[in-house]
Order: C-alpha cells, then sequence, then structure tokens
C-alpha cells in the first residue's frame, strides 16, 4: 500500500516525506514544484503535476496501489491571500475538490489535511482548542476551513475518512541537515531573523510592539516541523486502523515572543540581529498558542524536539550550510 503526500517537496511535506520514508512507507508524491523542490525529496516516487489536472491523478492512481492520501498542496501565504483571494479558492478549494473526486473515483477513503490556526482567526481565549470558534481574518485561513468543510461532507455521503491538522507556527529543520525551510518571498520571523544573523538581511523588521502582550510584541506557539511530520504518520497509521474523521490542533503550548525569538536567535547564533521597528502587520493576532493535548491523547503524539532553543539552532545549522536555499 502506498501513500499519496500532494504538496510533498514543499517545507513541511518534505520533512513528512523523510519521516514516511525513514520507516520504510510506500510513497508517492505530487507537486507542482511552484514552491516545492526537487531537491527537498529524500524519498518517494514523484509525479510533476497539479491537483487540478485530472489526467495527472489518473495516472498517479492507476499507476500505484494508493491507500491514503496526505494532503499539503495549497498556496499558504497570509498576505497574498489578502491581495489574490481568487488564487487562493482556485489552487486550495477547487484543487482539494479535484483530489477528493478523484480519490472517491479510485476507492481511496482516507485523508490527512494540512491545516492551520489561521482557522481560528483572532480567538476568544487561549490556549486554542479544537471546539473554539473558528472565524478566519485571512482568505488563506478562509479557503483552509472550505477545505476542513468540504472534507466532512466527503466524509458524510462517500466515508472518506479525514484527519485535519491545525498547525501553529512550523520552524526548523531537519536533523540530517539535508532539508530545510526555503520558500520565495521568505515571510516567516525564525528564517528570517536567520537571514539577519546572515547578514543576507541588514536588519530584522519587528511588525508592531504595541500590542497587549508583556513586552508588546505578537506572540507565537513555535513547532518542530520533524514534530509535526510524526504527527502525520501517526495520523495516517490511525485512519489505516479504522479510525474516525477528527481535527487537532498541533503546537507546543508555549508561547514566545517576537522580541523573544530574537533573543534567542542572538545566543543561538552568537550574531549581532539588528532590529527596526515597524507598525503591525495588517491581520496578526496579538497571542496565538494551541491547546495539543488532544492530539496527544487521541494520536499518542509527543513533540519532543519543541523547544525554542532547539527549534532555532536546528533552522540555523540548515540556514549556514544552505546560504541559498536548495539552490547551492
Ligand atoms: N514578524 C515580524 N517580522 C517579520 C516576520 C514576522 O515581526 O519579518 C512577526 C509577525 O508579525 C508575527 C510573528 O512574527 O507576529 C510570526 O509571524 P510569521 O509570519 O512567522 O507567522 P504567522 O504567525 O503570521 O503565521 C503562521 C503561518 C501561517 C498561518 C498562521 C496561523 O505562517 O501560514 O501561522 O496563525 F496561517
Amino acid at each position: 500500500m502506498a501513500v499519496l503526500v500532494t504538496g510533498g517537496a514543499g517545507y513541511i511535506g518534505s520533512h513528512t516525506v523523510a519521516a514516511l520514508h525513514e520507516r520504510g512507507d510506500e510513497i508517492v508524491v505530487l507537486d507542482n514544484l511552484q514552491q516545492g523542490h526537487k531537491d527537498a525529496l529524500l524519498g518517494g516516487k514523484l509525479y510533476v503535476g497539479d491537483l487540478r489536472d485530472g489526467e495527472t491523478l489518473d495516472k498517479l492512481f492507476s499507476e500505484n496501489d494508493i491507500d491514503a492520501v496526505i494532503h499539503f498542496a495549497a498556496n499558504s501565504l497570509v498576505g497574498e491571500s489578502m491581495k489574490d483571494p481568487g488564487k487562493y479558492y482556485h489552487n486550495n478549494v477547487y484543487g482539494t475538490l479535484c483530489l477528493l473526486e478523484k480519490m472517491n473515483q479510485y476507492g481511496v477513503k482516507k485523508i490527512v489535511f494540512s491545516s492551520t490556526a489561521a482557522t481560528y482567526g483572532e480567538p476568544e481565549s487561549v490556549p486554542i482548542d479544537e471546539y473554539d470558534r473558528t472565524q478566519p481574518t485571512n482568505a488563506y485561513g478562509e479557503t483552509k476551513l472550505a477545505m476542513e468543510k468540504m472534507m466532512k461532507w466527503f466524509d458524510v455521503a462517500h466515508g472518506v475518512k479525514y484527519i485535519s491538522l491545525r498547525y501553529f507556527n512550523a520552524a526548523g529543520a531537519h536533523a540530517s541537515g539535508k532539508i530545510g525551510e526555503a520558500h520565495d518571498p521568505e515571510t516567516h520571523l525564525i528564517p528570517i531573523v536567520l537571514e539577519a544573523a546572515l547578514g543576507k538581511r541588514p536588519h530584522i523588521s519587528v511588525f508592531g510592539d504595541d500590542y497587549d502582550t508583556e513586552d508588546g510584541t505578537c506572540i507565537r506557539d513555535y513547532i518542530h516541523v520533524s514534530d509535526l511530520a510524526d504527527a502525520h504518520t501517526l495520523a495516517l497509521d490511525a485512519l489505516r486502523a479504522g479510525k474516525d474523521s477528527a481535527i487537532y490542533n498541533l503546537g507546543s503550548s508555549n508561547g514566545f515572543s517576537v522580541k523573544q525569538v530574537i533573543d534567542i536567535a542572538r545566543e543561538v547564533t552568537g550574531r549581532e540581529i539588528p532590529v527596526v521597528m515597524e507598525k503591525r502587520r495588517a491581520g496578526d493576532p496579538a497571542v496565538l498558542i494551541a491547546s495539543s493535548s488532544r492530539a496527544r491523547q487521541e494520536l499518542g503524539w509527543n513533540p519532543a524536539r519543541s523547544n525554542l532553543k532547539d527549534i532555532i539552532a536546528s533552522a540555523w545549522s540548515w540556514h549556514l550550510n544552505h546560504p541559498n536555499g536548495y539552490s547551492k
């Protein structure tokens, strides 16, 4: 039996492919390589193509004995989604519809889904649990919520079982040093801070120090990408063992402010990291911290690598050895 990983050449996808490969799973990857990198694949059989291309899906479902899907392929930039929501509805929502229809056609009834804390929007209280209100404040989060709801109705109508994993702030790199975070453009805090440490950027711009938090900067829950990868393998195993559909938050349950992240990065790198204070970035909630007890209890998930210093150290080692990402 093979698992299809869509978006498997992307950041979290490639770390999940690595985790599946390490335990000897048979893996098929579908990636259009718009954001993904061929070199990020440490295993699996790659099909280059798009979710919305029925012929590619027919080919990979008919050529392989696929019984389950892990679905990452999507656009995931909050800012871009506010400028071009149509792109997000087309690629994320319509793309997922195409995938679910093909899964149903080929009798594939299990899907692990890459979701996000952006489905909650501004939380009513923290830590956030899975029963809290979902009211996205950006188009990206709204499309991920729409994708989750689509899966729910494919379950009701066709028995497609899904486990949706709502990540908080993914960061860090694989222990092998071979794969890590390489987005273009890069918008995430930790890689940008490390690029400033490397001298690739003149400084880090901090978006707002007037939030209602202790030091005035936003607080986030950072989770190691390989801990996220583990959650996908556990969710896949649970579905294969007959588990019913479910939604889980994935975070470390600890919050760190932007200033704290920069301080820890200074400690880890031993470099100066110049800071420039800027205005708030639109749509940023002040505090996002996950309650992940459900994933721990029901999936047996143990995010053992998610101490922030360890996360930043693993990302730093990737950045030092791959200053130009996958291009060198
Ligand atoms: N930040 C800065 N300067 C930067 C970049 C980020 O100050 O140059 C701040 C942001 O304002 C925010 C924090 O650092 O307060 C973290 O920002 P990221 O962009 O790294 O992450 P987000 O919390 O905005 O977003 C992440 C994922 C999204 C997901 C969201 C869910 O990247 O895909 O969590 O809440 F939707």
